[in-house]
């Protein structure tokens, strides 16, 4: 897939579709964040960011024009917390390595991968985005712990796991087969944020998971929630039965694997 780091070639990024699965990266190491590391930042960030971020980072940049304008997500602001990709409990911040990674893996379909900046590069545009927010100043909660699943997928784990997603009315937004765009949803007003529709994605089509599609991944997509969307979190809702949402996971997972095996 072609990187694409310039602002005035946005309009591939916006076709930019179906990035390979995430892959988490590996644990960088984050240099002091100086007055020199800000300054290459802000640098980078008017290069790289600001076309759909904004000057100010309130993700209204020239190129959000073409984003999210009825529907869907606009560019991130940085002035509010929100975020959806994260390691920490609904209603936090992300840590600094949730937003490497987010600069590293890009956004299918919305925002472009930035590994091919040095990761020197990409720390410094962090600390830059993060100084849009004082927010960040303060103490910020950590990463929650994302076990290893306790047991592979069967077909007996991914039967259980249907009647997890029924019980717990995935299927209001996600529809009964995954694959989004419940018009009783979209009436009741669920999937509405700030005035604005947001689609549930087709979670039959595992490239365009924002938040990567192994299991720990869904795993830990369902204990944070997407804050800034209608998906909630499900932190709480596992306490008595904790291995069911793991087949909760599996049973997600085997919706794109019907979707390979054709009609
Ligand atoms: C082509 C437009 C575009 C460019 C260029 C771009 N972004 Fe984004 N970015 C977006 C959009 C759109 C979203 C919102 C995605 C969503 O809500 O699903 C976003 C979201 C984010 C988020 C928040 C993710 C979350 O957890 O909610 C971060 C952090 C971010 N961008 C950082 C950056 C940085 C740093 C750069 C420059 C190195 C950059 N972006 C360049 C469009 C862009
Ligand atoms: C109130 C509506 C709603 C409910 C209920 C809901 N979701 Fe979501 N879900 C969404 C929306 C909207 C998104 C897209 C968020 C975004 O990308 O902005 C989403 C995203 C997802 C994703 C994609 C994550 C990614 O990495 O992009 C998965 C997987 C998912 N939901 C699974 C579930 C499961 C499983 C349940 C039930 C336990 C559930 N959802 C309940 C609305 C909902």
């Amino acid at each position: 897939m072609a990187i694409v780091q310039r602002p005035y070639v946005i309009l591939s990024a916006l076709v930019i579709a179906g990035a390979a699965a995430l892959t988490p990266t590996a644990q960088a190491i984050k240099p002091p964040e100086t007055p020199e590391l800000l300054a290459a930042g802000k640098l980078r960030y008017g290069r790289a960011c600001l076309a759909c971020h904004g000057e100010e980072g309130r993700g209204d940049g020239p190129a959000s024009f073409f984003m999210g304008a009825y529907s869907g997500p606009r560019p991130k602001d940085f002035t509010s917390g929100d975020y959806k990709l994260r390691s920490t409990p609904t209603g936090e911040l992300p840590t600094d390595q949730d937003l490497f990674d987010t600069v590293t893996n890009g956004v299918p379909g919305l925002m472009p991968s930035f590994s091919s900046l040095s990761e020197e590069a990409r720390w410094a545009v962090i600390a830059y985005i993060k100084s849009f927010s004082p927010a960040f100043r303060k103490p910020r909660a950590d990463a929650l712990p994302i076990p290893d699943p306790p047991f592979p997928s069967s077909s007996a784990s991914v039967e259980r796991g249907r009647a997890v997603y029924l019980q717990q009315q995935c299927e209001f937004c996600h529809g009964p087969d995954g694959r989004g765009d419940e018009p009783a949803a979209f009436a009741s007003g669920a999937m509405t944020v700030r005035g604005k529709r947001m689609p549930a994605p087709d979670l039959t089509h595992r490239p365009m998971y924002k938040h990567g599609a192994a299991p720990r991944d869904l795993y830990r997509t369902l204990v944070t929630g997407m804050d800034g969307s209608p998906m909630p979190s499900y932190a709480h809702a596992f306490k008595d039965r904790p291995e069911d949402i793991w087949n909760l996971v599996y049973y997600v997972l085997s919706l794109s694997e019907k979707r390979r095996e054709g009609p």
